[in-house]
């Protein structure tokens, strides 16, 4: 009997990661998941999956240490990266206590402002921070250095074991945030966020996201190697997985409340068994080339509220919303071209609703407000 055919995802316990694996076990795949920990409980989920006895292959690796990942990727002809931290709360404050950020404000404005190829006039120009130093040290080890060099060191490996199909995950934070992209149009994969825009606004997720996807792009361009790249919006549905992830943190606050204040913005979103659908999709479709967005549902928070207060009206939901300009939202048809077929909003909604039901995450925890994590803060 032929072997399966083998294939690796970094990062394979997390959210996401945990749904592909699942699906590509229950589709004949001999999968290679790697994890930073394969002992760590929050990963026993993975062994207790059908056909993971036979088909699951579990490795320890960081994605920042290169020889880690070669007996993962090894004998694999595809490969899904997805490893990459999902932070929950603010990564770099220039303004906030040195607990948070080692950075002097005015030494975050000066870099600021030297990237633009400009002086800063706010800060005096005998004044020399060291900037460069101290920025990297303080976001470096967060999300910076594993998107960027750990995205790098899967690009390598990957080409040096004659991977035939690379998947990297990116995010519609590397396409949504232009603000010279039209109001009226549609935002497609030509799209894509800009950096300076994002640093200004201390958004070191997307940062991390555009400069990860760029590089996979530009590296399978240069070097041969079959690259695609996927761009969720906001990842909802059930967990597999133990622990609660960034995104379904956003949803459970939505339900429960708090003290955050939210825009009555237009949110895309879309399922995370849809997710694990294209990426598998991208994977085999010969014709997959480029990035993708998947971005299937966009809902204003308040639309969003109502339709969850209709199927559960039991949960105080927030309330705090304040009413913005609504912007022009992103099309998936390129994925749907290729034959994706996302489920609809209410179902996603309702199914996760009922997983976090089920683990009772829904439960209020006295002296401990639910917060919006600080991610979505940032764009709200
Ligand atoms: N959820 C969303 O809404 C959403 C939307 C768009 C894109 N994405 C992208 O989808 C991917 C998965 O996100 P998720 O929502 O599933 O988040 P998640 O559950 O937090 O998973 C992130 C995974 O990355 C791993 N990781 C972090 N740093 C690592 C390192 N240095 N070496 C190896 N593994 C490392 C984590 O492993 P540990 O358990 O060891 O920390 C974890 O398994 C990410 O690339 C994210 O940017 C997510």
């Amino acid at each position: 009997m032929a072997s399966p055919p083998r294939v690796c995802v970094t990062g394979g316990g997390g959210f996401i990661a945990s749904w592909l694996v699942k699906l590509l076990l229950s589709r004949g795949y001999a999968v290679h998941a790697t994890l930073r920990d394969p002992c760590d409980p929050k990963n026993s989920h993975l062994k207790e999956l059908d056909k993971a006895p036979e088909n699951l292959h579990l490795f320890k690796a960081d994605v920042l240490d290169y020889d880690t990942l070669t007996p993962a990727v090894e004998g694999c002809e595809g490969v899904f990266h997805l490893a990459t931290p999902v932070p929950e709360d603010k990564i770099v404050d220039p303004e906030a206590s040195p607990c948070s950020c080692s950075l002097h404000p005015d030494a975050y404005r000066q870099l600021m402002w030297r990237r633009r190829g400009a002086v800063c006039p706010f800060v005096h120009r005998s004044v020399e921070y060291k900037t460069e130093l101290v920025l990297t040290g303080t976001m470096g080890s967060e999300v910076l250095r594993p998107a960027m060099e750990g995205t790098l060191n899967v690009l390598k490996v990957c080409s040096a074991a004659k991977v035939k199909k690379l998947v990297v995950m990116s995010s519609i934070a590397a396409v949504d945030f232009n603000p010279n992209w039209p109001q009226d149009i549609l935002k497609d994969e030509s799209c894509w966020s800009d950096k300076e825009f994002c640093e200004e606004n201390g958004d070191w997720y997307s940062v991390a996201k555009i400069t990860a996807e760029q590089t996979a792009l530009e590296y399978g361009d240069k070097n041969g190697l079959n690259v695609v790249t996927l761009c969720p919006p906001l990842v909802f549905g059930p967990l597999l997985q133990p622990t609660v992830n960034t995104s379904s943190k956003f949803l459970i606050y939505v339900i429960k409340g708090g003290p955050d204040v939210m825009n009555n913005r237009l949110w895309p979103m879309v399922d995370v068994r849809d997710v694990a659908n294209a990426l598998l999709l991208l994977y085999e479709k010969k014709e997959s080339s480029g990035r993708y967005i998947c971005s299937p549902n966009n809902i204003c928070t308040k639309d969003l509220v109502a339709l969850l207060k209709k199927m559960h009206p039991k949960y105080s939901y927030i309330n705090n919303i304040l009413d913005v300009d609504q912007k022009a939202s992103l099309t998936c048809q390129k994925l749907m071209d290729l034959g994706w077929e996302p489920r609809k909003l209410e179902e996603t909604l309702s199914d996760s609703v009922e997983c976090y039901e089920n683990a009772g995450l829904l439960h209020d925890m006295a002296g401990h407000p639910c917060r919006l994590p600080h991610l979505y803060r940032l764009a709200s």
